[in-house]
């Protein structure tokens, strides 16, 4: 090696050591007669002295370096003098005075600071990736995503799962987003996919016999981005055989509290995780991936409001809609302004408006926990008397000082807007506790999902998700209201996995592709596999798959899954420092039997 110990490493214990260090140049000061360079390596930082009156000619290669040359450095550790030493560094009680240096790699200036914690412009940190991922936070990210892989091989491993390998060239497997294609070269005119996920493979590995399949996979989706989706990124994808629900969500539950109390022993976290059905997540916080770091739940109030005469609530109810609230605690003073916002804020949801009512001033009676208000600021007291806007306060245990938000709708909109309410006024009023992970499980989800735009049924997860055993008979009858052996684990309002029990049986995963749309010609060639697999003696089985880039990101207290990926693409899917996607030769085309038209 070209060195014999890390930079970072160095402490007093280490004083009078010969020492070779090889690494980059954080920072250079020049205080006349001596050089002072900062080394860095991954390991850390340490101070280097250059002294001329020690090498002369160590001092003069010195004067020539700067910020981010490698360089190799010979000598000795010493205390620093009283009063210098830095006690931000971990050797900073130390120094290294250079006896010889070369320079192993001079740099050009870099195009942004790496020594110092400053923003720099996205982009420029993209096309520079391999600089970016030098500075501290960077290396830190990715060294814990390494640490965070290694521990799931570790403890999956403990548990008797075995990882194999599925292929990256596949015939497209649906989860919802668009595939990436490859054309065949050798096949004119036929493509591969890459897999949104292992989806079939796995489960054609419990078919196989494997019994506890996982893998770190990557996977593929063409889908909108944002902050917590890329292109590309990775599952920790398992599945098991002769499992139930309850057996994958336990083993869940151990792995990421062990994981957790390993790697972030710091963090809190609720235990046993709670669960609570979709229907019940969507009821009580709008959400079928509620933050549960802090209360703020919605409450039904549809039978407060409904012959008050304020026509936006009476039209809404009468439409087979509710009208919900949610409180704002302390948020009474708010002015025009700030509560136009939050108006906005629903209306982007969809909601027609939001009616608001300030619990201005009154009392709260202790003893019989009666609420009295002397002033309330509201378009609703046109329309309702004192006591009525008292009632409505009294059920959604608002308080003097509270703001109620009111939304009147159809439920998916009223969810849709009081949620986003919900963490806007969290957001606002700091409630969500960064040292906690409110991690739990959301059970039932409906099996399938009505595509309205194309008069159709979708599967809420995906096609091979068993329903409940005892809504199979619905399936024909009343397929909205089949609930399925599906769940998330979700994480401070992320969905950080997904999975289900699987159907095994070829006469349930035909009814389900009926359900679909699927001809049975349609589905013998897009799934004949499957369904042919499935004859031959297919176990029980079902899975999971954690996404490992939002788990990092929540780990790393990022705010996007971009900063713990070596190497992401933007949000239009473009990788800003080897500039793909681009354009091919005409002979590549030609390979390929592909011509652009444009
Ligand atoms: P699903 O599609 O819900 O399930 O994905 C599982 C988890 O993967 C993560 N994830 C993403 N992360 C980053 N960028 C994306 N574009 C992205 N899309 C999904 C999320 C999500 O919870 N085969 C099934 C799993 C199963 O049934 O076992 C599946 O892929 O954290
Ligand atoms: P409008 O009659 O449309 O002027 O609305 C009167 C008030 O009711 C305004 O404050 C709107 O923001 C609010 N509002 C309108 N529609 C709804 C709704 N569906 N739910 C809650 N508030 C609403």
């Amino acid at each position: 090696m070209l060195k014999s110990r890390d930079c970072g490493e160095l402490t007093k214990a280490n004083e009078g050591q010969h020492v070779i260090l090889a690494g980059w140049v954080n920072r250079r000061r020049d205080h006349g007669g001596l050089i002072f360079l900062d080394l860095r390596d991954r390991s850390g930082v340490v101070q280097v002295v250059f002294n001329p009156e020690i090498s002369q000619r160590a001092h003069a290669t010195a004067n020539e370096a700067r910020s981010e040359y490698v360089l190799q450095v010979k000598g000795n550790v010493s205390l620093r003098p009283a009063g210098t030493e830095n006690p931000k560094l971990t050797t900073g009680e130390v120094e290294v005075i250079a006896r010889e240096v070369e320079i192993l790699g001079p740099s050009k200036t870099p195009p942004f600071y790496i020594s110092e914690e400053v923003e720099v412009e996205e982009s420029l940190r993209l096309k520079y990736r391999y600089l970016d991922l030098r500075t501290a936070r960077m290396q830190r990210n990715i060294i814990l995503r390494h640490r965070v892989i290694k521990f799931m091989r570790d403890f999956l491993d403990e548990k008797g799962f075995l990882e194999i390998e599925t292929p990256i060239l596949i015939k497209s497997t649906p989860e919802g987003a668009r595939d990436y294609l490859v054309p065949s070269r050798v096949h004119p005119g036929e493509f591969y996919a890459l897999p949104q996920s292992p989806q079939q493979l796995k489960q054609l590995l419990m078919v196989a016999g494997f019994e506890r399949y996982f893998q770190i996979a990557r996977c593929f989706r063409d889908e909108d981005l944002r902050a917590d989706r890329q292109p590309e990124f990775t599952q920790l994808d398992i599945e098991m055989s002769f499992a139930d629900v309850d057996d994958i969500l336990a083993l869940m539950e151990e792995l990421f509290t062990a994981l957790v109390r390993k790697i972030a022993p710091d963090k809190q976290i609720l235990s046993p995780f709670p669960r609570l059905t979709y229907a019940e997540a969507l009821d009580k916080y709008g959400s079928d991936k509620p933050d549960l770091r802090y209360g703020l739940e919605l409450t039904d109030i549809s039978d407060l409001v409904a012959d008050s005469g304020f026509m936006v609530f009476q039209t809404a109810l009468a439409q087979g809609g509710q009208a919900k609230a949610l409180v704002a605690p302390g948020c009474a003073s708010y002015s025009r302004k700030e509560v136009d916002a939050l108006i906005d804020l629903a209306k982007a949801q969809g909601a027609k408006g939001l009616v608001t009512l300030a619990l201005v001033g009154g009392k709260q009676h202790e003893a019989f926990g009666r609420l009295s208000l002397d002033e309330v600021r509201s378009p609703l007291t046109k329309f309702f008397s004192t006591e009525q806007l008292a009632a409505i306060a009294q059920r959604t245990a608002a308080n003097i000082g509270d703001l109620v938000l009111i939304v009147a709708d159809q439920p998916k909109v009223v969810a849709a807007a009081l949620s986003r309410l919900r963490s806007e006024i969290v957001a606002r009023l700091r409630l969500a506790d960064p040292q906690v992970f409110a991690f739990a499980f959301v059970t039932d989800f409906p099996l399938f999902e009505w595509n309205d735009s194309d008069k159709r049924w979708d599967s809420s997860h995906h096609p091979f998700t068993s329903p409940r055993d005892e809504d199979l008979p619905l399936i024909d009858t009343a397929p909205g209201k089949v609930l399925s052996k599906a769940y998330d684990l979700v994480c401070n309002g992320l969905e950080l996995a997904s999975g289900s029990i699987r159907i095994h049986r070829r006469e349930v995963q035909e009814k389900i592709f009926e359900r679909l749309g699927y001809t049975a010609d349609d589905a013998a060639k897009r799934f004949g596999h499957m369904l042919e697999a499935f004859e031959y003696g297919p176990p029980p089985h079902g899975g999971i798959a954690p996404g490992i880039d939002r788990f990092v990101m929540l780990l790393a207290g990022e705010d996007t899954i971009r900063d713990v990926i070596a190497f992401p693409k933007t949000q239009s899917a473009a990788d800003l420092m080897t500039g793909a996607p681009s354009s091919v030769s005409r002979d590549q085309l030609r390979d390929l039997h592909l011509s652009i038209s444009d």
